[in-house]
């Protein structure tokens, strides 16, 4: 057993939290991975106003233990969906992309609020803010990571900021946890792994072709959805970035993504705009038409598992994942493998 800042802050038995991850993280994955004693996080960007709702309310009838939903800042349908999460005292919200304007209102009814980011000045400023915590992502992640690598980004940040870290980029198994630890974070967040188990929506033919990848098979690029990013080396994503920009697939994205979310044009219009003039980090058009123009292939690859255009989000940890285990194995597996690493490395001591 390992008790951290982390898993004080929350009140849960193991310092692994579950990567919010759009499309893949469900009420029961998440309530699952609860219930194992992790800390499973909802993304919140596919859902609907009253989807969100009843998935919040799917999690709570799924699981008594704390659970949070995730939502980046600057995407359509955030500040109604972080309204939502408050009016159902959601334990954790989780950020991304923007600044957290809601802190107080979370700590109010005894919410945490964790922010997630890639940069260091990012985690300091989000301490300054009031975060609880903070996620921070090394150039090893599925999707959006920056340069640092988690080697390099535990250790700064960890001396710079005293709320609780946990580390996400390239973690998978116990050895990696026990790093984690080392390095001085507080636990670990676990998007790739969690997506390859038994639980997990991920198609099976694109669960197969992460279990047969190395650990190069990935591809870092802004083609998958306008911000830098890292996706499975499938047919699809090589294809991505061998194109020019995708102006007919862009407008066809985005009248998916309108009516998926059930907005008029004019809102859909005005939350483009909105996006565009925010001040930190703000998405110019042009991110916003390779967002649209990425989320049918994401679609066609998660859903529908189509190996030729279908496009992933993965981690270059997929290279040492061999099986997908149930949840409950998983994290169980990860904790043992995490004592023996310790018991291992402190053997390697000369009294
Ligand atoms: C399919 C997929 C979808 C993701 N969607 C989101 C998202 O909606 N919001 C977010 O903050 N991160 C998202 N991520 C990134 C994860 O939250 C996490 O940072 C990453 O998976 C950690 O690195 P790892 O894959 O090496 O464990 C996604 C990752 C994957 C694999």
């Amino acid at each position: 057993m390992f008790k951290t800042k982390m898993t004080e802050l929350f009140g849960i038995k193991h310092p692994i939290m579950l990567a919010g991850m759009n499309w893949i993280t469900d009420p029961n994955l998440v309530a699952t991975v609860c219930n194992a004693g992790g800390l499973g996080i909802l993304a919140t960007a596919r859902y609907t106003p009253d989807e969100l709702r009843k998935c919040i309310r799917e999690i709570k009838s799924l699981t008594d233990k704390p659970f949070g939903i995730n939502q980046m800042l600057l995407m359509p349908g955030a500040q109604e969906a972080i309204k939502i999460a408050i009016e159902e005292k959601v334990p954790v919200l989780n950020y991304t992309l923007g600044k957290p304007w809601f802190i107080d209102q979370v700590h109010a009814y005894g919410g945490k609020v964790l922010g997630t980011t890639a940069l260091a000045k990012h985690a300091v400023k989000a301490e300054q803010l009031g975060c609880d915590a903070i996620v921070i992502t090394g150039h090893e992640a599925a999707a959006h990571g920056a340069d640092a690598t988690s080697l390099v980004l535990i250790p700064t940040v960890a001396s710079q900021v005293k709320i609780p870290i946990i580390a996400a980029g390239g973690f998978y198994d116990g050895r990696g946890l026990a790093a984690a630890l080392s390095l001085g974070a507080d636990g670990i967040s676990m998007g790739t792994r969690f997506m390859l188990t038994r639980e997990s929506l991920l198609h099976e033919n694109f669960k197969q072709l992460c279990l047969e990848a190395s650990e190069q098979d990935t591809l870092y690029d802004t083609v998958f959805d306008g911000m830098p990013g890292r996706a499975l080396k499938s047919k699809g994503a090589i294809v991505l970035t061998k194109r020019g920009f995708p102006v007919i697939d862009a407008f066809k994205g985005a009248m998916q993504i309108k009516n998926m979310l059930k907005l008029s044009m004019a809102q859909f219009v005005g939350l483009s705009f909105k996006m565009m003039s925010a001040d930190d980090e703000s998405s110019p058009l042009w991110v916003q038409a390779r967002q649209a123009a990425g989320v049918p292939k994401h679609l066609k690859g998660m859903y529908e598992g189509d190996k030729e255009e279908g496009v992933l989000f993965a981690g270059q940890c997929i290279g040492d994942i061999h099986d997908l285990p149930t949840c409950v194995e998983l994290i169980d597996r990860v904790i043992k493998e995490a004592q023996e690493a310790v018991k291992n490395t402190s053997a390697k001591m000369q009294a």
